[in-house]
């Protein structure tokens, strides 16, 4: 009985009121999370590889801010572009409290405090070498001492305001090191979201011109960075961090690891966020500017994309235009 043609499937799909009705997945304004850059001075800086995406200056972040709160975006994820005068071997403007990471978390949670601000736990807007943390003599970033600089950094950064810290190191025990100076310290509700299976990607190459930090950085990230190849040491990754105390996971870069997203939800069921990285967001406008494809539709079907792998949410750079597709 269950054959044609007394089953036709296109029957739900005949018109858009039962395509609506029939929707397995919802996607709106509040499963996104939007990354932007902060610069000093005031100046709007374009960042060519990113088309359509600036840094600013405190002023313009703050405007940022207020602009996903009015498009029900929850949530911002902030990026320094740290001055090159201040990039040392050893990072060490990230545990300033002064930096300015911190007076953009300051400025944001002081104007528009209903907004989330995640910031970004790692050394590479500050090193001189552009690695995410120490190196020693023969480039290697070494493990133990990095972690606790991330600690600080980490209290640092939850001390002028973050709402979540979220770890891109990849160092490992990083997050039960920075959970335990969490409580220490009275941030019993600062959340960490872990980036616990950030792999060694070709597609964080705009990210790295929007951070100042191509031209620096001295060979790749594959001794910390995970390998493409790699799907169980994702999941062994994951179950690391939420055993320290990771409140959600990441999984980055996005569309091209779909297939981790949806391992990490079924294996764990604990809220799985995905980046759309960089050079995602580059390969969209790109394909758009040539007439391959459609920009809106585009991104609302990769963002859909994501929900549908068992995604949370999105840190994705076209969230404001998304937000606005999707009517906020
Ligand atoms: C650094 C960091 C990177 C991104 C987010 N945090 C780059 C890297 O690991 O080299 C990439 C984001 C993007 O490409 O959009 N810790």
């Amino acid at each position: 009985m269950s054959q044609y043609p007394a089953l036709r499937l296109r029957r739900s799909r005949a018109s858009a009121w039962s395509r609506r009705l029939h929707a397995e997945t919802v996607l709106t304004p509040a499963d996104l999370i939007w990354p932007v850059f902060v610069t000093e001075g005031s100046a709007e800086e374009p960042i060519a590889a990113l088309p359509g995406v600036s840094r600013w200056g405190l002023q313009g972040i703050v405007e940022r801010a207020r602009e996903a709160r009015d498009l029900g975006i929850p949530c911002l994820a902030l990026f320094p572009n740290t001055p090159h005068a201040l990039r040392t071997e050893d990072g060490r403007e990230a545990v300033n409290p002064d930096n300015l990471m911190c007076r953009a978390i300051r400025a944001i949670k002081d104007a528009v405090p209903e907004v989330g601000v995640l910031t970004d736990v790692a050394l590479d807007p500050y090193t001189s070498h552009g690695h995410d943390g120490i190196v020693d003599g023969a480039g290697y970033v070494l493990n133990d001492e990095t972690s606790a600089v991330l600690t600080e950094q980490a209290l640092v950064q939850a001390a002028a305001g973050a709402d979540i810290v979220a770890p891109s190191d990849m160092m490992d025990g990083r997050v039960g090191q920075i959970r335990s100076a969490l409580e220490a310290n009275g941030h019993v509700n600062v959340q960490i979201m872990a980036y616990a299976a950030k792999y060694a990607s070709a597609f964080y190459g705009p990210f790295r011109d929007a951070v100042g930090s191509r031209g620096l950085l001295k060979g790749d990230k594959k001794t910390y960075q995970m390998d493409p190849a790699n799907a169980e040491e994702a999941l062994r990754e994951v179950a690391l961090d939420l055993a320290e105390g990771a409140d959600s996971v990441m999984v980055k870069p996005g569309l091209p690891y779909l297939d981790i997203v949806a391992r990490v939800k079924s294996a764990f069921e604990v809220p799985v966020f995905a980046y759309q990285v960089s050079g995602e967001y580059a390969m969209i406008e790109a394909a758009a500017a040539v007439g391959a494809g459609d920009r809106e539709a585009l991104v609302l079907e990769t963002l859909m994309a994501f929900k549908r792998a068992g995604c949370t949410g999105v840190l994705t750079y076209h969230a404001p235009l998304a937000a606005r597709l999707l009517g906020a």
